[in-house]
């Protein structure tokens, strides 16, 4: 393990306190502690491997937990939206039943947002809730999705539209083991929409003790795209430090004026095109459809204008959101959107409308963001308008 590795504590209110380590090969170097930390012998170890991952890396970690006297079962679940089911999760729950794995026996999650998601789901529903130790392998699941609890999977309506992890269970993990290692096979595409949920954090980060975070991010791109290690750290820790003192004082999403819910900044905007399947980030239909960090950095854009629509801040914070998606190599704008109605009509479905209400999370300041309930349509339209290409 490289000497930089750095640790975050996450102190849920309903769980226990857990450790965030971020550096290059944490994830192996964990092997030795598992048992520790779960006051266990090493017994049996259920992994739910990222399909998307080199075989060679996974089998060095893997390989760790063998020699640390793990037996290791893999069960291979692929990063897609549409795998990221209800199906997908009877089959994880399935083999996790077939290894006879007790209560006490953890769960590995290694790889990406929707295979953590998908994991912890299962970990949180076999045998009423095992241990999951969360090990993500994309800067987006870093510095995002592994941390905080939130597991789940999308659910199909008849229609055939996917709703967002409207299934899913708070499952607080018992480590997240943040291996930058793991960066080095992620494509230019997916390492970029990474950075969407690191220009969010940025976006609210002056409340929660970090002021200077977006400045750094935007400042240090150039090291942070040629993935020096150090620089990937002190970026996965920072977002992470964010996340930890946000899910910290509202683990459950309660607050009504913002909490956990200011991390949904831009995703009610992202939610309603990122499962329209023809959606493609540069106009290539090849590239469809978008990817959820790609859905997030537009949805920061609206956000940003559908607030200065109303009031809440200058209409020069648009044009800053925008420069920092864009130099970040992150679509700004996007072709084929549906109308307006049809979108604001996804967006009441999103789960965290309240009695059909649309509830946004806007940015107010620098740094800064709210829960506004029931911005003004029209408001709302700007957003959108503000992200149609042509
Ligand atoms: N990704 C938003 C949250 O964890 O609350």
């Amino acid at each position: 393990m490289s000497g930089s590795a750095r640790r975050v504590r996450v102190e849920p209110s309903s769980a226990p306190a857990y450790e965030v380590r971020v550096g290059s090969g944490v994830a192996r170097a964990f092997a030795g502690e598992l048992a520790g930390l779960l006051g266990v012998p090493a017994g049996r170890l259920f992994a739910v491997v990222d399909a998307g991952l080199p075989a060679s890396w996974v089998d060095g970690v893997l390989g760790a937990y063998e020699v640390a006297g793990w037996a290791v079962t893999r069960c291979v679940v692929a990063p897609s939206e549409r795998a990221k089911s209800l199906e997908t999760l009877g089959g994880v729950l399935a083999a996790l039943a077939g290894t006879g794995q007790e209560r006490r026996e953890p769960v590995l999650a290694l790889g990406g947002g929707i295979v953590g998601d998908v994991a912890g789901f299962a970990a949180s529903a076999y045998r009423r809730g095992v241990p999951v130790v969360q090990c993500p392998t994309t800067l987006l699941a870093a510095v995002d999705a592994s941390v905080g609890g939130k597991t789940g999977v999308n659910l199909a309506l008849p229609s055939g539209e996917l709703l967002k992890n409207m299934a899913g269970a708070f499952h607080q993990p018992r480590a997240v083991l943040a291996d930058v290692s793991a960066f080095a096979s992620l494509g230019e595409r997916e390492f970029r929409a990474g950075l969407a949920e690191c220009v969010k954090h940025g976006l609210i980060s002056a409340d929660w003790g970090d002021e200077g975070l977006l400045a750094w991010t935007l400042g240090s791109l150039e090291r942070i795209m040629s993935r020096e290690e150090e620089a990937l750290v002190e970026l996965v820790a920072r977002n992470v430090g964010v996340k930890a003192r946000v899910v910290g004082d509202d683990e459950r999403e309660l607050s009504e004026t913002g909490g956990r819910a200011l991390l949904n900044l831009g995703h009610t905007y992202a939610h309603a095109i990122e499962t329209l399947a023809h959606l493609t980030p540069d106009g290539d239909p090849a590239h469809a459809p978008l990817h959820h960090g790609e859905a997030v950095a537009l949805g920061l854009i609206a956000a940003a204008a559908c607030s200065a629509s109303m009031g809440l801040v200058e209409a020069s914070l648009v044009g800053r959101v925008r420069a920092g998606v864009a130099a970040c190599g992150l679509p700004v704008a996007i072709g084929g959107l549906p109308d307006d109605g049809t979108l604001i009509a996804r967006m009441r479905h999103d789960k965290k409308a309240s009695g059909g209400r649309l509830r946004l999370t806007l940015p107010v300041g620098e740094g800064r963001a709210r829960l506004i309930a029931d911005p003004p349509e029209a408001s709302v339209a700007a957003g959108w308008s503000a992200i149609r290409a042509g």
